[in-house]
């Protein structure tokens, strides 16, 4: 079993001080930092856009892995690129033209993921799971950190684990949402290979310690 990706997302980092939040990442094991933005109409919630996520680019040394809660992403996919995005997932629920999306951010040199809601079965990522680097399987409801685990999420990464298998894929999973020690070895046995983590990781006592934990757990 390899080591988990771990990005830890900065929607739970201190806004104003978010030069010394990056460069506490960069110091520490994490792989990925990941970006929430959130419009306040896909999702009840506003969180960023493309100036702190380009000001976020200008002081990290990893990957941004830009995560869109928002209604037609289509129309930002550049700009995200352009702002400093390494990876970038849209939601199946707001994309009426998924493939395309999908092309047109493989297109920009980033890797394509698309995330689903907890209510969204695997199953409708059938017909397109070879075209995608990450799937994103939200294990809360998009809109807020500090949510609680949804524990139907290890059969959700099960099922979709063997339809990567299947499909003879090298599609990625990432668990987004309520992520923590109480779960991490267990979600990476059920197939995970990315970890999102926010509250759990920021409010601890010890971001580095935490992220090396979460990377170490297995
Ligand atoms: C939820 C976001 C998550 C969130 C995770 O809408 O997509 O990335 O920041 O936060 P925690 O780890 O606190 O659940
Ligand atoms: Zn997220």
């Amino acid at each position: 079993m390899n080591r988990p990706v771990i990005a830890p997302s900065v929607l739970a980092a201190d806004f104003a001080n978010l030069q010394s939040e990056i460069e506490m990442l960069n110091r520490s094991e994490a792989d990925w930092i990941h970006v929430d933005v959130m419009d306040g109409v896909f999702v009840p919630n506003i969180s960023f856009g493309l100036p702190v996520t380009e000001a976020i680019h200008k002081h990290a040394t990893k990957p941004l892995d830009v995560h869109l809660m928002i209604q037609k992403p289509e129309n930002y996919l550049d700009e995200f690129k352009k702002a400093g995005a390494s990876s970038i997932s849209v939601h199946y629920e707001a994309c009426a033209h998924l493939h395309r999306n999908i092309h047109h951010i493989k297109s920009l040199d980033c890797l394509a993921g698309v995330a689903i809601n907890p209510h969204t079965s695997v199953k409708y990522l059938e017909d397109i799971i070879e075209e995608l680097d990450f799937v994103c399987v939200m294990s809360v409801n998009p809109g807020y950190g500090g949510q609680k685990f949804i524990k139907n999420t290890y059969r959700k990464i099960e099922q979709l684990k063997e339809m990567i298998t299947d499909a003879g894929s090298s599609t990625l999973i990432e668990i987004d949402g309520g992520v923590s020690l109480d779960n991490a070895r267990q979600l990476i046995r059920a197939g995970a290979d990315i970890l999102v983590a926010g509250s759990f990781i920021f409010s601890s006592s010890s971001p580095t310690d935490t992220i090396s934990e979460l990377k170490h757990v297995i």
